[in-house]
């Protein structure tokens, strides 16, 4: 896509901001805004910092538009540095908020569920409508409102999308102590239309760069409003307490210690189709078995790089089959699709020991069992499905 539009002159890029705003009827504002170390607040500066450099290379009114995730309020924050930083008369100032996953952002760019616009003036509601007039021909609903209205869904939504998965782990961990199965569990509640299917299958925990960022902004936003948000809190606790507990998951299907076993780990990114790692589960979980004293042996399709600084004293390997050798268990930790068609028989051979520890259920009981290992997957009872 770069490529091609490059080519065809629709798209350039630039480090002079002078230029690159130059004659623009709309800037966007995305740069990252990570949580603050001290406090857990989502950190500003560098939206002030660009916001400060676009006040004194704009020429004439302009929307400025915010696509980085930021909290309630800082569209007027914006609005009044741009003022006191000398940007000329007639500026908007407009929220645009992103709801693109991390691997499938050109997709969720080009058929969007929705796309919302939080404008103050009609100048920005306008600009925008344009901008997005080619998705809305295609059917995407587009939401005005207001501007701290639409820098708080950002927030709501990837809350309750938290809250959908930190439920249904809950729901797998129920599942487990009475024998039903989750998979089952979510497709009989999901096929409710006022519930949905999406975001209802269990792992170690989400992580990635924004659920667990933004579900701790948007307690800190509640908080400096003395409200309280008990539910997204619990979320939150759920969550760090999941990630915490696999490492003790694994001990258990171990028979109660992991000193001296060597752990082949499946996957380390957050989720399948990317190579970050932040806030992922697979590294609360590799440094306690760590700790604990086992050996670990890593293999992730991408991730491996990344990784590298945040599980010291684990191994890495080329690959599945490279980290399975001699291990006691093997533990699913990311669902890449190349795991699914491995071949258990050849793990099985591989291995000293044969458990399947399966935190995202990539693999089904019957499939390992018959490759004679003992499977251990989430919430899904006792019971050969
Ligand atoms: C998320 C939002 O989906 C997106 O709208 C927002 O713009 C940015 O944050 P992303 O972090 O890329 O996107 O990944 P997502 O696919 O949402 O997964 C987040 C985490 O939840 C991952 O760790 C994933 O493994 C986990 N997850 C997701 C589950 O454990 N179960 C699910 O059913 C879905």
């Amino acid at each position: 896509l770069v490529k091609a539009n490059s080519e065809r002159g629709r798209l350039s890029f630039t480090t002079d901001l002078g230029e690159g705003v130059d004659g623009a009827e709309a800037v966007f504002i995305a740069v990252g805004t990570p949580t603050r170390a001290e406090d857990g607040h989502a950190d500003l500066t560098y939206v002030f910092a660009a916001v400060r450099e676009l006040a004194k290379v704009l020429k004439g009114p302009t929307v400025v538009v915010t696509k980085s995730t930021v909290p309630v309020g800082t569209g007027d924050q914006i609005a009044a540095l741009l003022e006191k930083e000398g940007a000329p008369a007639g500026m908007s100032v407009a929220s645009n908020p992103e709801f693109l996953r991390e691997g499938a952002a050109i997709r969720d760019f080009k058929i969007p569920d929705r796309i919302v616009v939080g404008a103050e003036d009609d100048k920005a509601r306008e600009v925008l409508r344009e901008i997005y007039r080619p998705l809305f021909l295609n059917q995407a609903p587009i939401l005005m409102t207001g501007r701290r209205t639409s820098e708080l869904i950002k927030y709501a939504a990837n809350a309750f999308l938290a809250m959908k998965i930190s439920f249904i782990n809950e729901m797998a961990n129920l599942c487990e102590a009475v024998d039903a199965d989750v998979h089952d569990v979510a497709r009989g509640i999901g096929l409710d239309n006022r519930i949905g299917p999406k975001f209802l299958h269990p792992g170690p925990g989400y992580g990635g760069s924004c659920f667990p960022k933004d579900t701790l902004a948007l307690l800190h936003t509640a908080a400096d409003v003395g409200v309280e948000q008990r539910i997204v809190k619990t979320v939150v606790e759920v969550n760090d307490d999941r990630k915490n507990s696999m490492a003790d998951r694994v001990a258990k299907a171990l028979g109660g210690s992991v000193q001296g076993k060597r752990i082949a780990i499946l996957g380390l990114a957050f989720k399948q189709n990317t190579d970050d790692m932040r806030d992922a589960p697979s590294i609360p979980l590799v440094n306690s078995l760590l700790k604990q004293g086992a050996i670990i042996s890593a293999y992730d399709p991408v991730a491996t790089d990344n990784a590298r600084g945040l599980m010291e004293g684990a191994e890495f390997a080329k690959d599945a089959y490279a980290a399975a050798k001699d291990a006691d268990a093997l533990v699913v930790v990311t669902e890449w699709d190349e795991f699914r068609g491995l071949d258990l028989e050849r793990f099985a051979q591989a291995m000293s020991g044969k458990l399947i520890v399966d935190l995202r259920n990539v693999y089904n009981r019957a499939d390992a069992e018959e490759a004679g290992f003992s499977y251990i997957g989430l919430g899904r009872g006792k019971i050969d499905r």
